[in-house]
């Protein structure tokens, strides 16, 4: 699904997210870093930049060629695997970062992940995600299309990590020192038909969608666009705050 439409335009937007964890974490001063389901690596290339020594991973082919042109395009020595969240291509203890933005949301067993996260950093590195809000508009939109879908618990997994208290009691076993700061990213747009052509141009979930409800799709995009209008401007105009959480913990 991931490599639908046009992935460059999507990491445009969610890239102040992965400069903020990078900002975070700081320097690398060498240190080994992964970015996991790293997309094409907004997050990989802003912590190459501040010296950390990285990986970057994502599970789908077309976004790691792409990440590999990118890396290669700013002159940053990235080292780009395909791979499954939760099944990382490195030896235990090998990372003192694993990061990922809007990534690690994805994983299809939370617990896993979090697990692979604990098997591949040192004691005492650091764990750096964000996470939609159960709340964000992200959240909203998601709500908007499964109205199109059969039934599907699946398609909210992603934010409950944004859910302070459930992400929370799910590090507390192999985490300490979580700390999580809450921020938007905007989304501008100067029409709602221009932030829903966006969307079903180039969001991959909305691509995805569109090719399943098949005869509904004037419909769907219909819906995507009244629950826009509903969040104009008085002058029509879009901007949206999406809530996000950027969450940081140390390794056990
Ligand atoms: C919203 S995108 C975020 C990408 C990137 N981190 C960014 O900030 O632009 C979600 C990414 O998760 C990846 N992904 C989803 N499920 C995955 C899995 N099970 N293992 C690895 N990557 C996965 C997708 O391929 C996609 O690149």
């Amino acid at each position: 699904m991931w490599a639908l439409g046009d992935y460059d335009r999507i990491a445009a937007r969610l890239a102040p997210a992965a400069e903020r964890i990078a900002s975070k974490v700081g320097d690398g001063a060498g240190r080994r870093a992964v970015d996991v389901a790293a997309g094409t690596g907004s997050l990989a290339r802003a912590l190459a930049s501040r010296s950390w020594s990285v990986a970057a991973c994502d599970i789908a082919p077309a976004l790691v060629e792409r990440g590999r042109e990118l890396s290669a395009d700013a002159g940053l020595d990235i080292d780009w695997h395909e791979a499954e969240l939760d099944e990382l291509p490195f030896a235990d203890g090998s990372a003192e970062l694993f990061g990922s933005s809007f990534g690690l949301i994805f994983a299809p067993d939370a617990e896993r992940a979090l697990a692979e996260a604990h098997r591949l950093l040192r004691a005492g590195g650091t764990l750096a995600f964000s996470a939609w809000t159960p709340s964000s508009y992200m959240a909203e939109m998601t709500t908007v299309m499964s109205e199109f879908m059969p039934p599907n618990p699946e398609m909210r997994k992603p934010f409950r990590w944004g859910d302070l208290e459930l992400t929370n009691s799910w590090l507390a076993g192999g985490f300490t020192s979580i700390s999580t700061t809450t921020h938007t990213l905007p989304w501008v747009f100067p029409t709602a038909s221009a932030a829903a052509d966006f969307k079903f141009t180039y969001s991959p979930p909305h691509l995805a969608a569109l090719s399943f409800v098949g005869e509904r799709a004037d419909e769907l995009r219909a819906a995507v666009r009244d629950h826009l209008a509903g969040l104009a401007a008085r002058d029509g105009s879009i901007k949206i705050d999406a809530e996000y959480v950027v969450t940081v913990a140390r390794r056990k």
